[in-house]
């Protein structure tokens, strides 16, 4: 069934649990993570990032996401992950997406107010949410793709310029009118060099100042506890992709090194990957809903 994201995150916030929301560049991870999500009755975020489009483009994957959306067993928003043009935006409204991320956190905050603003008013006629981003995070040097590039020791020495700013937090949401905000306080886009340190207790005083679900980027490769300490203080959507593509492509590597097999097939190969990523996805679930089966 698919739905927005504002009602998905809606009941995420009241009861107190994070929607998984994947990357699925690919049949094999559209049809892992509707999988996992059908198994463990829980909803589901699936979301194209327009970075992804040298893989595959909005236009070919979007139709396919919105069709296993509207077919699957439990609700399902279908999202752009990091739209960083009106034009690109307006396609995924066009398609029937329900959701769009409108990124302009890399330009100054006046113009990020301005345009997230102009976004929100016309997806908002159409029925679709918005999700913004104040702050950066980061994309390490391994994975991602997405956002603001290769964090460095300066960035490491400024962080406040970094990391979003409760009280602009507050200013930003009340101008633009967005449905989530995604926040950066310490995690990275793609595989973790180093061990992650959060600024958990940042999300608690951004969520005084304003009390919409928050948007956990970088979701990969974060431990068990401070998912959960996240969860707690306020993010209600986690993204979340590196990992559960590189189960696949471990999954892969174990089918091709296997000398068992005389011949190779795709097909099998593909199943292969299917089931370890939506075995992935499956672990990542049943953190986000913090340990319930099902949250329907
Ligand atoms: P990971 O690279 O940590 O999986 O994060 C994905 C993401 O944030 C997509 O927007």
């Amino acid at each position: 069934m698919l739905i927005t994201l504002k009602e998905l995150l809606g009941d995420a916030k009241e009861k107190g649990y994070a929607v998984g929301a994947f990357n699925v560049p690919n049949l094999e991870s559209i049809r892992a993570v509707i999988g996992a999500a059908e198994e463990m009755r829980v909803p589901v975020i699936l979301q194209h990032a327009q970075a992804h489009n040298n893989l595959i483009s909005l236009q070919e994957i979007g139709p396919i996401m919105l069709d296993y959306a509207r077919r699957a067993k439990i609700p399902v928003a279908v999202h752009l992950d990091h739209g960083s043009s009106f034009d690109v935006c307006m396609q995924a409204i066009r398609l029937g997406f329900t959701s769009i991320m409108y990124d302009a956190s890399s330009k100054d905050f006046t113009t990020n107010v301005i345009e997230t603003k102009e976004i929100v008013k016309i997806a908002h006629a159409a029925g679709v949410s918005v999700e913004a981003e104040l702050g950066h995070v980061f994309t390490s040097s391994i994975g991602g793709g997405e956002g603001r590039g290769v964090d460095s020791q300066e960035d490491y020495d400024n962080l406040e310029d970094i990391y979003t700013d409760p009280d602009l937090a507050k200013k930003f949401v009340e101008e633009t009118n967005v449905d989530c905000l995604a926040i950066a306080f310490g995690t990275v886009h793609g595989i973790y060099v180093k061990e992650p340190v959060l600024d958990l207790d940042r999300i608690i005083r951004i969520k005084k100042k304003i009390d919409i679900p928050f948007v956990m980027h970088g979701g990969s490769g974060v431990s068990r506890e401070d998912y959960l300490k996240a969860i707690g203080n306020g993010i209600c959507k986690i993204n979340y992709f590196t990992y559960m593509n590189k189960a696949g492509g471990e999954a892969l590597k174990q089918y091709v090194n296997n000398k068992t097999h005389e011949t190779l097939f795709m097909d099998e190969a593909s199943e292969m990957v299917t089931e370890a990523m939506q075995e992935n996805v499956r672990r990542a679930i049943k953190i986000f809903t913090r340990g319930y089966i099902s949250t329907l």
